[in-house]
């Protein structure tokens, strides 16, 4: 089996494992920040949660996942626009599965999406994060400007980064 991690969009046979591991890393990064009942609510529901992810396939063509050794580790979702900025891209879900952070696969899977968008002539990109959640940091890091918030959920402060590309 491949030793290097290969990225590729999401198929419809992803999506159980997909939904339960949103479930476990929603539930290892939001922990004290999002309610404690929708986060169990996510481990309960992984079926759902799956059919979901069957039905939208076809509306989400950029939607891809980080495979290791036939396992996914990680996923990144982005639409070349966005409702919180004009004539922007935005990712709405970049995650890494915890084991596997700190390790360049969370890069990877942001600057994979970048090439993609910049060769659709795009310059913009916007990105929204939780406040509390340490991943704010990971956003400035990668050179983004925190350009205002907004709520998540009609509950939670979400940070919004935008990225000249
Ligand atoms: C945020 C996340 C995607 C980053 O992926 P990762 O694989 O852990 O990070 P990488 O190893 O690719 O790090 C890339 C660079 O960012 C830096 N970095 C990573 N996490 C950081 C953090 N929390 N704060 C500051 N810098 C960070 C690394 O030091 C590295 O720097 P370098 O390129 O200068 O050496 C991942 O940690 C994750 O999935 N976190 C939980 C889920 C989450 O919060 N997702 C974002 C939702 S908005």
């Amino acid at each position: 089996m491949n030793k290097e991690p290969i990225i590729r969009k999401r198929k419809i046979e992803d999506s159980a494992e997909l939904a339960h591991s949103i479930a476990l890393v929603w539930n290892t990064t939001y922990k004290g920040i999002v309610d404690d009942d929708f986060l169990k609510g996510l481990l309960d529901n992984e079926k759902e949660s799956a059919k979901r992810l069957e039905s939208n396939l076809n509306d989400q063509p950029n939607y891809y996942v980080l495979i290791l050794q036939g396992k996914i580790i990680g996923w990144i979702y982005y639409t070349l626009d966005s409702d919180k900025y004009d004539n922007a891209a935005e990712i709405h879900s970049l995650y890494i599965l915890k084991e596997y952070q700190g390790n360049g696969y969370g890069k990877m899977l942001y600057e994979y999406a970048i090439k993609n968008i910049k060769k659709k002539g795009i310059k913009k990109l916007v990105i929204g994060c939780l406040e509390g959640n340490p991943s704010n940091n990971f956003y400035k890091h990668l050179g983004g400007k925190y350009i205002g918030n907004n709520l998540f959920r009609e509950k939670y402060l979400e940070n919004i980064y935008l990225f000249e590309l």
